[in-house]
């Protein structure tokens, strides 16, 4: 199956069309771009997706992105055609996105549901240890389509692990923008481990995002969340979900708010499914912010100026964006959490999240540090392992729960991002006095 794709500007009163064939990540009106496929998808793709299961010694079936790849295939290669396909795809070996949803007892327990009401995907399990390795699949392939020779990203440390792993895999030069001092050092440690080119920004994640965007004006090849095709590999996580849920969506799907890539995936993925048929039901999304880096938080429920942001058909208040970022700069406010990985006070992809919150009616909540580093705690009981950002999610569901907003039969699913890489802040919850606390105990002899 051979499928065309375009790029189109988000913004319907805009709507511009590129090809392809380019590097730039945003409209010449200054907005972001999708990438658009012609034509629509048969239903019947369930069962071939079903049955690449059983992978055959092909990689591209072993993989849970390039599984999915007729819904994914911007580059134009016939998706049946392995001689033809395997050029092009770029994959760690089949390794990426073999993760589904599971039942945690324990943490269902602590979240007041019913084990089998609330489930758990934990992206951890991808090679390089986070979700992102679903979407560098993807994007990378576009840049190699590309012939690129070097690409770059700013990172809170999982984009730049596995932008380094892949690169160096594909003998691809990875240049990585990362926070200094900012950054868990399991993230970092993984930067100079697969043998990217490290830069250091003295400032925070917002900062080096804009020195790389200013990059990718002077044309470099940016593997942020801004680039389209990469949000196209992050989509097959909704796939792989709704694959073990039989394609019937559950009521509320949850994840942590950063740059707003997952959220705008997440909501293209589940706006192609519902207007080609595929599902009846559209999921509310939760997009869970940490309480100090609650920049979508505060817009989107109107805790700034009292008018909450919203998509609005892609008219989005832009002033509003603008004047509460001057209030933070004016302030000297910065996104402070000990989850990291989403300590972004001015996520890239906002209105592409706005638009996913839209569709699916989705919500916006905040949760403590304190919180999160339980809720690690909780699915660690569970024997699984998970980092802050992605514990939001248990606590969110914890709260909603508390608050009813969840009712105990809905059907809940979390996307837990990555993997804990920041084993001093694990160490020091286990020796503090801590709600889960598990000190060791001293042997003398
Ligand atoms: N969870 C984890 C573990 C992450 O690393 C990130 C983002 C997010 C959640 C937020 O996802 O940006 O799609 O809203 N990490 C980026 C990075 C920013 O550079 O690794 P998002």
């Amino acid at each position: 199956m051979k499928v065309r794709a375009y790029l189109k500007c988000i913004i319907p009163s805009c709507g511009k069309r590129y090809p392809i064939e380019t590097t730039r990540t945003f409209c010449d009106c200054g907005n972001l771009l999708d990438v658009v496929y012609e034509g629509s998808f048969t239903k019947s793709l369930i069962e071939v997706f079903y049955e690449r299961r059983n992978h055959e010694n092909n990689i591209f079936n072993e993989s849970g992105v390039w599984r999915f790849r007729e819904l994914i295939n911007f580059t134009g290669t016939d998706s049946e055609a392995y001689d033809e396909y395997s050029k092009v795809f770029v994959s760690f070996d089949g390794a990426e996105g073999r993760t589904r949803p599971y039942e945690m007892t324990k943490v269902a327990e602590y979240v007041g549901m019913p084990k089998e009401n609330v489930l758990f995907q934990p992206e951890g399990l991808n090679p390089s240890g986070s979700f992102k390795d679903n979407g560098i699949a993807t994007g990378l392939t576009h840049a190699k389509m590309l012939g690129v020779k070097e690409v770059i990203c700013a990172s809170t440390g999982n984009t730049s692990a596995s932008v380094a792993m892949y690169a160096a895999n594909e003998g691809i030069k990875a240049s990585i923008y990362v926070p200094k001092d900012e950054i868990a050092l399991g993230k970092l440690a993984q930067a100079f481990q697969f043998n990217a080119c490290v830069y250091q920004v003295i400032g925070n994640f917002d900062d080096a995002l804009k020195v790389v965007l200013q990059k990718g004006r002077e044309g470099a090849y940016i593997m942020n969340s801004v680039n389209p095709f990469r949000l196209e590999g992050q989509k097959t996580m909704i796939y792989r979900m709704l694959e073990y849920l039989n394609w019937n969506p559950p009521d509320w799907l949850v994840f942590p708010r950063g740059n707003m890539g997952n959220c705008s995936a997440f909501g293209k993925a589940i706006m192609e499914l519902y207007e080609w048929g595929w599902i009846k039901k559209k999921p509310r999304f939760v997009a869970v912010d940490a309480k100090g880096s609650n920049t979508f938080y505060t817009l989107y429920n109107g805790l700034y100026n009292g008018e909450p942001l919203r998509w609005n058909n892609g008219n989005v208040n832009e002033d509003l964006i603008k004047d509460y970022y001057s209030y933070l700069d004016k302030n000297n406010l910065k996104p402070k959490t000990i989850a990291t990985a989403i300590q972004i006070g001015r996520p890239v992809n906002i209105k592409k999240g706005l638009r996913s919150l839209e569709y699916t009616n989705g919500i916006s909540v905040q949760v403590e540090d304190k919180d999160m580093e339980d809720g690690i705690a909780v699915v660690g009981s569970n024997g699984f392992d998970c980092e802050h950002a992605s514990a939001s999610c248990v606590a969110a569901i914890k709260k909603l729960v508390e608050e009813e907003i969840i009712k105990k039969d809905d059907k809940v699913v979390a996307i837990l991002t990555g993997r804990l890489k920041d084993p001093d802040a694990m160490i020091k919850y286990h020796l503090g006095n801590n709600r889960f606390s598990n000190p060791p105990k001293i042997v003398r002899i």
